[in-house]
């Protein structure tokens, strides 16, 4: 039976299906897929996810118990589940992504503040039904005393009912987002905050991508649930159990990266990019065009810097990487229009005949993005929250010189900071700043700090990083 298993609602990899009923299996996306998939082939891991295209429910169907043995490259074994699509809508879109994702990323202003009334109530329940699935799952798929190690804010009620399932496995859930303090989170109805909460408190150990989210989610539980706490310790203890509460700050496999980004298909996308920008120095960034990253305010700052330093026009270009994102919900949608009225706003300011100030591509290509990440004079990472940002660890990998402006709030800041030109990710005018000073930071202050950045960003590489949640799991 299999003693190592991992739980996340996107798995390694998604199937897309052509006319002819012909299934193609491509990499999942996210940060959370890009830290696990590879490790999770070299642990033997078995992986519950959710089929979530057409093609992954089809994939399901024709597989015996929906278990997706050849799933390649990213995990030793798959089992998709196929959860009935208004349950997945519910959960995913209207629990997991408006109103946790919303809430852990501050995003919720006072206009746009949720109501949580009948229509919730039903949302609530097939989260419930979803995130019991999972368990189901992991109770069938899981050997004797094995590891188990959910994922993420789709799956926090999965550790409580699995334990109640299968008392004998060792439970283990991870935050990949920040966690908001107890005033932000106590917005959620109280029995839905307890019962997030103490989903969690079902694991043995809950992890955390920083010490701020760690310390967040303990005042949450002392605050909310009235649980003793040991912040030194670093334990939870409610209703007589123990939680512990870990910190691993997910890194990136700079060796594998930088193989990746040397294979044929960057280097046509590079010749390509030079190509079209010149010479030009360039301000680079990559994200899902997701309201946390807070794009349009890079674009804002953009606009600002260009208006405060006529000198660099035609001398440099910003390209914008703002792939498609969740846009089954409508927020999401109205900021996407809104990325690119900015994006245009600027082009009308400041396009000439024979220079494009901004290049924004809005669909995902990942040897592309590669490409640009190689070609990046400065990175811009500038969330409004963020759990981490691999982003910005992985752009100074690819691009030894590169000066990297990174927001306060990032997680990645913790230990980036020191390196980075830091802005508070509001602050327009300030970002516009230190992009001037980022372009014009001296070669020898570029390299030195692109090589502390360098190793900050290689400190816990993923194999290591799922080692430790295992160790800590004993
Ligand atoms: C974040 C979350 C991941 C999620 C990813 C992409 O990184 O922490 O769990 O997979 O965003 O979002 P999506 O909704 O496309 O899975």
């Amino acid at each position: 039976m299999n003693s190592v298993l991992v739980a996340s609602n996107r798995g390694p990899v998604s199937f897309t299906v052509s006319e002819d009923g012909e299934l193609t299996m491509k990499r999942g996306g996210g940060g959370l897929v890009s830290g696990l998939s590879g490790v999770a082939k070299e642990h033997g891991v078995v992986w519950v996810c959710a089929a979530l295209s057409d093609g992954d429910r089809i994939a399901v169907r024709r597989a015996p118990g929906g278990r997706l043995d050849h799933a390649g490259y990213a995990t030793g074994a798959l089992r998709m589940l196929d959860i009935p699509p208004a349950t997945f809508h519910r959960a995913y879109n209207a629990v997991a992504n408006s109103t946790l994702w919303f809430v852990n990323h501050l995003l919720y202003d006072t206009p746009n503040a949720p109501s949580f009334g009948t229509r919730f109530a039903r949302e609530w329940e097939s989260y419930r039904d979803y995130n019991g699935a999972f368990a189901l799952a992991l109770a069938e798929e899981a050997g004797p005393h094995a590891r188990v190690m959910v994922q993420d804010y789709h799956l926090t009620l999965t550790p409580a009912m699995l334990r109640a399932e299968r008392p004998d496995l060792r439970v283990a859930h991870f935050s990949h987002t920040p966690w908001a303090p107890p005033e932000y989170f106590s917005l959620l109805p109280d029995e839905v905050a307890r019962e997030v909460l103490e989903g969690i408190l079902g694991a043995d150990h809950a992890g955390f991508l920083t010490d701020r989210w760690a310390r967040a989610f303990m005042d949450c539980c002392e605050s909310v649930l009235g649980a003793r706490v040991d912040r030194r310790l670093r334990t939870v203890v409610h209703e007589g159990r123990a939680t512990r509460i870990g910190v691993h700050s997910l890194g990136v496999d700079g060796h594998a990266l930088w193989e990746r980004a040397c294979e044929p298909d960057v280097e046509s996308h590079m010749a390509a990019l030079r190509q079209q920008v010149g010479d030009r120095r360039l301000i680079v960034r990559i994200d899902r065009t997701e309201l946390s990253k807070n794009i349009v305010r890079g674009l804002m700052a953009y606009g600002e810097f260009l208006a405060a330093h006529p000198e660099w026009h035609g001398r440099v270009v910003h390209l914008a990487f703002a792939y498609p994102s969740r846009h089954d919900l409508p927020e999401y949608r109205e900021y996407t229009a809104s990325v690119q009225r900015w994006a245009k706003e600027i082009e009308d300011e400041y396009a000439t005949e024979d220079w494009d100030p901004l290049i924004l591509n809005v669909n995902d290509d990942y040897p592309r993005s590669l490409a640009a990440y190689r070609m990046a004079d400065v990175l811009l990472v500038n969330p409004i929250r963020d759990g981490m940002n691999l982003v910005a660890k992985e752009g100074p990998i690819l691009s030894p010189r590169c000066a990297l402006v990174l927001s306060r709030e990032a997680g990645a800041a913790a230990e980036l900071g020191p390196h980075a030109l830091l802005v508070n990710p509001y602050d327009v005018t300030g970002t516009a700043a230190a992009l001037h000073r980022a372009l014009v930071m001296p070669e020898d202050e570029r390299r030195r700090r692109g090589e502390r950045l360098r190793e900050a960003a290689t400190a816990l590489p993923p194999d290591r990083w799922l080692a430790a949640q295992l160790d800590a799991l004993g």
